[in-house]
Protein backbone atom coordinates (compact mmCIF):
# COMPACT_ATOMS: atom_id res chain seq x y z
CA UNK A 1 0.00 0.00 0.00
CA UNK A 2 1.58 3.47 -1.01
CA UNK A 3 -0.25 5.19 1.84
CA UNK A 4 -0.83 8.95 1.29
CA UNK A 5 2.59 8.51 -1.11
CA UNK A 6 1.80 9.58 -5.16
CA UNK A 7 4.46 6.23 -5.89
CA UNK A 8 5.87 3.59 -3.99
CA UNK A 9 9.02 5.22 -4.71
CA UNK A 10 8.53 8.57 -3.01
CA UNK A 11 7.10 6.14 -0.31
CA UNK A 12 10.28 3.79 -0.09
CA UNK A 13 12.96 7.16 -0.44
CA UNK A 14 10.91 8.52 2.90
CA UNK A 15 11.67 4.97 4.47
CA UNK A 16 15.41 5.47 4.22
CA UNK A 17 15.88 6.54 7.64
CA UNK A 18 14.07 3.78 9.13
CA UNK A 19 15.61 1.16 6.59
CA UNK A 20 18.61 2.32 8.54
CA UNK A 21 17.78 2.09 11.69
CA UNK A 22 15.97 -0.99 11.39
CA UNK A 23 19.11 -2.77 10.03
CA UNK A 24 21.23 -1.35 12.74
CA UNK A 25 18.56 -2.79 15.63
CA UNK A 26 19.39 -5.60 17.69
CA UNK A 27 22.97 -5.60 16.09
CA UNK A 28 24.77 -3.24 18.64
CA UNK A 29 26.12 -3.89 22.05
CA UNK A 30 27.90 -1.75 24.61
CA UNK A 31 29.20 0.29 21.31
CA UNK A 32 30.44 -2.85 20.05
CA UNK A 33 28.96 -4.80 16.80
CA UNK A 34 27.84 -8.38 17.49
CA UNK A 35 25.74 -9.80 14.68
CA UNK A 36 23.65 -12.46 16.09
CA UNK A 37 23.52 -14.66 12.42
CA UNK A 38 27.14 -14.62 12.77
CA UNK A 39 27.70 -16.51 15.88
CA UNK A 40 29.82 -19.32 15.60
CA UNK A 41 31.90 -17.98 12.39
CA UNK A 42 34.80 -16.37 14.07
CA UNK A 43 37.14 -18.90 12.92
CA UNK A 44 36.08 -18.05 9.28
CA UNK A 45 36.41 -14.15 9.95
CA UNK A 46 40.02 -14.93 11.21
CA UNK A 47 41.49 -17.45 8.33
CA UNK A 48 40.16 -15.45 5.49
CA UNK A 49 42.68 -13.18 3.64
CA UNK A 50 40.73 -11.61 0.62
CA UNK A 51 37.02 -10.41 0.56
CA UNK A 52 35.38 -10.15 -2.29
CA UNK A 53 32.17 -8.52 -2.79
CA UNK A 54 29.59 -9.58 -6.03
CA UNK A 55 26.37 -7.95 -6.98
CA UNK A 56 24.46 -6.01 -9.58
CA UNK A 57 23.37 -2.46 -10.56
CA UNK A 58 22.80 -1.05 -6.97
CA UNK A 59 23.78 -3.39 -5.03
CA UNK A 60 26.62 -3.67 -6.94
CA UNK A 61 27.20 0.42 -5.95
CA UNK A 62 26.55 -0.34 -2.14
CA UNK A 63 28.89 -3.16 -2.54
CA UNK A 64 31.81 -0.64 -3.71
CA UNK A 65 30.97 2.18 -1.58
CA UNK A 66 31.39 -0.09 1.57
CA UNK A 67 34.49 -1.93 0.05
CA UNK A 68 36.26 1.09 1.12
CA UNK A 69 35.09 0.70 5.40
CA UNK A 70 35.64 -2.91 5.31
CA UNK A 71 39.11 -2.95 3.94
CA UNK A 72 40.14 0.19 6.29
CA UNK A 73 38.67 -1.56 9.20
CA UNK A 74 39.58 -5.11 8.73
CA UNK A 75 43.11 -4.42 6.84
CA UNK A 76 41.50 -7.42 4.42
CA UNK A 77 41.78 -6.34 1.12
CA UNK A 78 38.24 -6.01 -0.66
CA UNK A 79 37.53 -6.44 -4.35
CA UNK A 80 34.12 -5.43 -5.81
CA UNK A 81 32.89 -7.11 -8.83
CA UNK A 82 29.82 -7.63 -10.59
CA UNK A 83 28.31 -10.60 -10.56
CA UNK A 84 27.95 -11.74 -14.16
CA UNK A 85 31.28 -10.89 -14.60
CA UNK A 86 33.00 -12.87 -12.29
CA UNK A 87 32.64 -16.55 -13.21
CA UNK A 88 33.61 -15.90 -16.51
CA UNK A 89 37.19 -14.79 -15.77
CA UNK A 90 38.49 -18.01 -13.68
CA UNK A 91 38.48 -16.11 -10.69
CA UNK A 92 41.54 -17.90 -7.54
CA UNK A 93 39.32 -18.66 -4.96
CA UNK A 94 40.06 -21.00 -1.93
CA UNK A 95 38.92 -21.28 1.61
CA UNK A 96 40.77 -17.69 2.64
CA UNK A 97 38.82 -15.90 0.57
CA UNK A 98 35.34 -14.23 1.52
CA UNK A 99 32.48 -14.25 -0.85
CA UNK A 100 29.71 -11.13 -0.01
CA UNK A 101 27.01 -10.74 -2.03
CA UNK A 102 24.45 -8.24 -1.77
CA UNK A 103 20.76 -8.38 -3.29
CA UNK A 104 17.62 -6.98 -2.31
CA UNK A 105 15.62 -9.90 -3.89
CA UNK A 106 18.00 -12.45 -3.43
CA UNK A 107 16.58 -14.00 -6.44
CA UNK A 108 18.70 -12.04 -8.79
CA UNK A 109 20.01 -14.97 -11.07
CA UNK A 110 23.72 -13.73 -11.91
CA UNK A 111 24.20 -13.08 -8.15
CA UNK A 112 23.26 -15.97 -7.71
CA UNK A 113 25.54 -18.42 -10.35
CA UNK A 114 28.26 -16.40 -8.73
CA UNK A 115 27.22 -17.24 -5.47
CA UNK A 116 27.04 -21.39 -6.12
CA UNK A 117 30.52 -20.90 -8.54
CA UNK A 118 32.29 -19.52 -5.17
CA UNK A 119 30.60 -22.11 -2.99
CA UNK A 120 32.14 -24.85 -5.41
CA UNK A 121 35.55 -23.46 -5.67
CA UNK A 122 35.45 -23.72 -2.08
CA UNK A 123 35.58 -20.12 -1.10
CA UNK A 124 33.12 -19.21 2.31
CA UNK A 125 29.94 -17.23 0.98
CA UNK A 126 27.76 -14.80 3.02
CA UNK A 127 25.25 -12.83 1.71
CA UNK A 128 23.45 -9.66 2.46
CA UNK A 129 19.64 -10.13 1.47
CA UNK A 130 16.09 -8.09 2.23
CA UNK A 131 14.15 -10.79 1.61
CA UNK A 132 13.66 -13.73 3.69
CA UNK A 133 14.56 -17.35 3.20
CA UNK A 134 15.16 -16.37 -0.97
CA UNK A 135 17.15 -18.36 -2.85
CA UNK A 136 20.81 -16.26 -2.50
CA UNK A 137 20.74 -16.44 1.50
CA UNK A 138 19.33 -20.07 0.89
CA UNK A 139 22.52 -21.30 -0.71
CA UNK A 140 24.95 -19.28 1.25
CA UNK A 141 26.88 -20.41 4.30
CA UNK A 142 25.84 -17.28 6.12
CA UNK A 143 23.30 -14.22 5.84
CA UNK A 144 22.92 -10.60 7.25
CA UNK A 145 19.52 -9.28 6.73
CA UNK A 146 18.73 -6.01 5.62
CA UNK A 147 15.59 -5.07 7.53
CA UNK A 148 14.46 -2.67 4.90
CA UNK A 149 11.01 -3.56 4.74
CA UNK A 150 9.62 -5.13 1.30
CA UNK A 151 10.82 -2.95 -1.51
CA UNK A 152 7.94 -2.39 -4.53
CA UNK A 153 9.30 -0.12 -6.43
CA UNK A 154 11.52 -0.97 -9.56
CA UNK A 155 14.41 1.67 -8.55
CA UNK A 156 16.06 0.64 -5.16
CA UNK A 157 16.48 3.30 -3.15
CA UNK A 158 15.74 2.10 0.90
CA UNK A 159 17.83 -1.48 0.02
CA UNK A 160 20.53 0.42 -1.25
CA UNK A 161 21.10 2.64 2.47
CA UNK A 162 20.40 -1.04 4.47
CA UNK A 163 22.78 -2.38 2.25
CA UNK A 164 25.24 -0.03 2.91
CA UNK A 165 24.77 -0.39 6.33
CA UNK A 166 24.76 -4.22 7.07
CA UNK A 167 28.19 -3.76 5.00
CA UNK A 168 29.37 -1.62 7.90
CA UNK A 169 27.92 -3.58 10.16
CA UNK A 170 29.93 -6.56 8.91
CA UNK A 171 32.88 -4.45 8.91
CA UNK A 172 32.96 -3.67 12.16
CA UNK A 173 32.11 -7.59 13.49
CA UNK A 174 35.15 -8.36 11.53
CA UNK A 175 37.00 -5.84 12.88
CA UNK A 176 36.54 -6.49 16.12
CA UNK A 177 36.92 -10.25 15.84
CA UNK A 178 40.23 -9.85 13.97
CA UNK A 179 41.21 -6.91 16.61
CA UNK A 180 41.86 -4.73 13.49
CA UNK A 181 40.48 -1.69 15.05
CA UNK A 182 40.64 -0.11 18.49
CA UNK A 183 37.69 -0.96 20.81
CA UNK A 184 36.99 3.29 21.02
CA UNK A 185 37.69 3.84 17.20
CA UNK A 186 34.73 1.02 16.25
CA UNK A 187 32.67 2.44 19.42
CA UNK A 188 33.28 6.09 17.49
CA UNK A 189 31.82 4.63 13.89
CA UNK A 190 29.01 2.91 15.80
CA UNK A 191 27.81 6.26 17.46
CA UNK A 192 28.32 7.35 13.52
CA UNK A 193 26.26 5.29 12.13
CA UNK A 194 23.17 5.49 14.52
CA UNK A 195 23.05 9.11 13.80
CA UNK A 196 22.50 8.84 10.40
CA UNK A 197 18.90 8.15 10.23
CA UNK A 198 18.35 11.49 12.19
CA UNK A 199 20.03 13.17 9.41
CA UNK A 200 18.86 11.32 6.41
CA UNK A 201 15.74 12.53 8.21
CA UNK A 202 16.71 16.07 7.88
CA UNK A 203 18.00 15.88 4.56
CA UNK A 204 14.48 14.89 3.65
CA UNK A 205 13.23 17.47 5.17
CA UNK A 206 15.21 20.55 4.30
CA UNK A 207 15.95 18.95 0.63
CA UNK A 208 13.21 17.66 -0.62
CA UNK A 209 11.21 20.76 -2.03
CA UNK A 210 14.49 22.58 -3.30
CA UNK A 211 15.07 19.29 -5.40
CA UNK A 212 11.89 19.35 -6.54
CA UNK A 213 11.69 22.46 -7.98
CA UNK A 214 15.11 22.60 -9.60
CA UNK A 215 14.01 19.22 -11.60
CA UNK A 216 10.63 20.73 -12.73
CA UNK A 217 13.43 23.11 -14.99
CA UNK A 218 15.52 20.54 -15.79
CA UNK A 219 12.46 18.43 -17.32
CA UNK A 220 14.11 19.18 -21.03
CA UNK A 221 17.32 18.23 -20.48
CA UNK A 222 19.24 15.87 -22.34
CA UNK A 223 22.27 14.15 -20.59
CA UNK A 224 23.49 14.64 -16.96
CA UNK A 225 26.71 13.93 -15.42
CA UNK A 226 27.97 12.62 -11.73
CA UNK A 227 30.76 13.05 -10.48
CA UNK A 228 31.97 12.02 -7.17
CA UNK A 229 35.21 10.73 -5.37
CA UNK A 230 36.57 7.96 -2.87
CA UNK A 231 33.11 6.82 -1.35
CA UNK A 232 31.36 9.57 -3.28
CA UNK A 233 32.72 7.80 -6.47
CA UNK A 234 30.22 5.17 -6.44
CA UNK A 235 27.53 7.29 -4.68
CA UNK A 236 27.81 9.54 -8.63
CA UNK A 237 27.57 6.08 -10.59
CA UNK A 238 24.23 5.10 -8.37
CA UNK A 239 23.10 8.48 -8.96
CA UNK A 240 23.68 8.20 -13.17
CA UNK A 241 21.98 4.79 -12.73
CA UNK A 242 18.46 5.80 -10.93
CA UNK A 243 18.29 8.53 -13.22
CA UNK A 244 19.08 6.49 -16.55
CA UNK A 245 16.42 3.75 -15.22
CA UNK A 246 13.49 5.93 -14.66
CA UNK A 247 13.70 9.29 -16.16
CA UNK A 248 15.31 7.92 -19.66
CA UNK A 249 18.17 10.43 -19.78
CA UNK A 250 21.68 9.61 -20.78
CA UNK A 251 23.28 10.07 -17.52
CA UNK A 252 27.04 9.15 -16.60
CA UNK A 253 29.21 9.06 -13.30
CA UNK A 254 32.81 9.38 -13.26
CA UNK A 255 35.67 8.89 -10.70
CA UNK A 256 36.51 13.46 -10.64
CA UNK A 257 40.12 12.25 -11.13
CA UNK A 258 39.33 10.78 -14.23
CA UNK A 259 37.81 14.02 -16.08
CA UNK A 260 40.88 15.46 -17.12
CA UNK A 261 41.30 11.73 -18.31
CA UNK A 262 38.87 12.67 -21.31
CA UNK A 263 35.25 13.55 -20.14
CA UNK A 264 35.81 16.69 -19.15
CA UNK A 265 35.98 16.89 -23.22
CA UNK A 266 32.03 16.36 -22.74
CA UNK A 267 31.36 19.73 -20.88
CA UNK A 268 29.59 22.46 -22.91
CA UNK A 269 28.04 25.39 -22.01
CA UNK A 270 24.46 24.44 -19.96
CA UNK A 271 25.45 20.95 -19.29
CA UNK A 272 24.60 20.16 -15.76
CA UNK A 273 26.84 18.09 -13.75
CA UNK A 274 26.21 16.59 -9.86
CA UNK A 275 29.04 16.85 -8.11
CA UNK A 276 29.42 15.16 -4.57
CA UNK A 277 31.97 16.85 -2.69
CA UNK A 278 34.11 15.20 0.19
CA UNK A 279 34.15 16.47 3.82
CA UNK A 280 36.40 19.49 3.94
CA UNK A 281 36.93 18.08 7.40
CA UNK A 282 37.53 14.67 7.26
CA UNK A 283 39.17 15.14 3.63
CA UNK A 284 40.75 17.83 3.08
CA UNK A 285 43.05 17.39 0.71
CA UNK A 286 40.51 15.21 -1.53
CA UNK A 287 37.83 18.36 -1.20
CA UNK A 288 40.38 21.15 -2.41
CA UNK A 289 40.78 18.57 -5.42
CA UNK A 290 37.06 17.72 -6.29
CA UNK A 291 36.48 22.26 -5.63
CA UNK A 292 39.22 22.49 -8.04
CA UNK A 293 37.38 19.89 -10.96
CA UNK A 294 34.40 22.26 -9.67
CA UNK A 295 35.86 25.53 -10.95
CA UNK A 296 37.74 23.60 -13.91
CA UNK A 297 33.81 22.30 -15.21
CA UNK A 298 32.73 25.51 -14.48
CA UNK A 299 35.12 27.76 -16.37
CA UNK A 300 33.99 25.80 -19.36
CA UNK A 301 30.01 26.50 -18.79
CA UNK A 302 28.89 23.60 -17.04
CA UNK A 303 25.78 23.88 -14.50
CA UNK A 304 27.11 22.57 -11.26
CA UNK A 305 24.51 20.93 -8.46
CA UNK A 306 27.25 20.20 -5.51
CA UNK A 307 26.41 17.80 -2.92
CA UNK A 308 28.22 19.57 -0.16
CA UNK A 309 28.22 19.20 3.57
CA UNK A 310 26.61 22.12 5.72
CA UNK A 311 29.00 25.09 5.98
CA UNK A 312 31.02 23.99 3.15
CA UNK A 313 31.85 27.81 2.34
CA UNK A 314 34.74 27.16 -0.67
CA UNK A 315 31.99 25.39 -2.85
CA UNK A 316 29.15 28.22 -2.83
CA UNK A 317 31.05 30.69 -5.26
CA UNK A 318 31.02 27.84 -8.36
CA UNK A 319 27.95 25.94 -7.93
CA UNK A 320 24.55 26.87 -9.58
CA UNK A 321 23.05 24.84 -6.95
CA UNK A 322 23.75 23.93 -3.39
CA UNK A 323 22.03 20.61 -1.93
CA UNK A 324 23.50 20.39 1.64
CA UNK A 325 23.93 17.04 3.73
CA UNK A 326 24.63 17.63 7.32
CA UNK A 327 27.92 16.22 8.83
CA UNK A 328 29.23 13.08 9.32
CA UNK A 329 32.34 11.30 10.19
CA UNK A 330 34.41 9.12 6.97
CA UNK A 331 32.05 6.45 5.08
CA UNK A 332 28.93 7.59 6.62
CA UNK A 333 28.20 11.04 4.10
CA UNK A 334 27.44 8.29 1.28
CA UNK A 335 24.51 7.26 2.86
CA UNK A 336 23.29 11.09 2.92
CA UNK A 337 24.82 12.41 -0.31
CA UNK A 338 23.23 9.90 -1.87
CA UNK A 339 18.79 10.69 -1.13
CA UNK A 340 19.16 13.96 -3.19
CA UNK A 341 20.17 12.06 -5.81
CA UNK A 342 17.44 9.63 -4.89
CA UNK A 343 14.83 12.70 -4.73
CA UNK A 344 16.10 14.54 -8.27
CA UNK A 345 15.85 11.11 -10.21
CA UNK A 346 12.23 10.90 -9.28
CA UNK A 347 11.41 14.28 -9.16
CA UNK A 348 13.05 14.52 -13.25
CA UNK A 349 10.61 11.37 -14.01
CA UNK A 350 7.51 13.11 -12.30
CA UNK A 351 8.68 16.51 -13.86
CA UNK A 352 8.30 14.08 -17.33
CA UNK A 353 5.08 12.56 -16.61
CA UNK A 354 6.54 8.93 -16.30
CA UNK A 355 5.44 6.20 -14.24
CA UNK A 356 8.70 6.15 -11.40
CA UNK A 357 7.61 2.82 -10.14
CA UNK A 358 7.06 0.72 -13.35
CA UNK A 359 10.09 2.09 -16.14
CA UNK A 360 10.33 0.74 -19.13
CA UNK A 361 11.95 -2.96 -19.92
CA UNK A 362 12.62 -3.45 -16.35
CA UNK A 363 11.64 -5.90 -14.10
CA UNK A 364 12.17 -5.72 -10.14
CA UNK A 365 13.82 -8.86 -10.15
CA UNK A 366 15.59 -10.35 -12.76
CA UNK A 367 15.60 -14.11 -12.52
CA UNK A 368 17.38 -15.08 -15.94
CA UNK A 369 20.83 -14.33 -16.87
C1 LIG B 1 18.50 -0.22 -9.68
C2 LIG B 1 18.05 -1.58 -9.46
C3 LIG B 1 18.86 -2.73 -9.99
C4 LIG B 1 19.07 -3.76 -8.88
C5 LIG B 1 19.81 -5.01 -9.45
C6 LIG B 1 20.11 -6.03 -8.37
O1 LIG B 1 17.66 0.72 -9.10
O2 LIG B 1 17.05 -1.78 -8.83
O3 LIG B 1 20.07 -2.27 -10.50
O4 LIG B 1 19.81 -3.17 -7.86
O5 LIG B 1 19.03 -5.60 -10.44
O6 LIG B 1 18.93 -6.48 -7.77
P1 LIG B 1 18.98 -7.29 -6.41
O7 LIG B 1 19.50 -6.37 -5.37
O8 LIG B 1 17.58 -7.74 -6.15
O9 LIG B 1 19.93 -8.46 -6.64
Amino acid sequence: EKGGWSSFMAKEVSEEPDAVANTIRGRVHDGQVVIPELDGLDEIFTGIRRIIVIACGTAAYAGQTGAYAIEQWTRVPVSVELAHEFRYRDPVLGDDTLVVSISQSGETMDTLMAVKYAHERGAKTLSICNTQGATIPRESDAVIYTHAGPEVAVASTKAFVAQITALYLLALHVARVRGSLPAAEAADHVRELEAVPGKISRVLETEQAHIEQFSRWMADTQSVLFLGRHVGYPIALEGALKLKEISYIHAEGFAAGELKHGPIALIEPGQPVFVIVPSPRESAELHKKVVSNIQEIRARGARVIVVAEEGDAAVLPFADEVLHIPLAGPFFEPLLAVVPLHIFAMGLATAKGLDVDQPRNLAKSVTVE
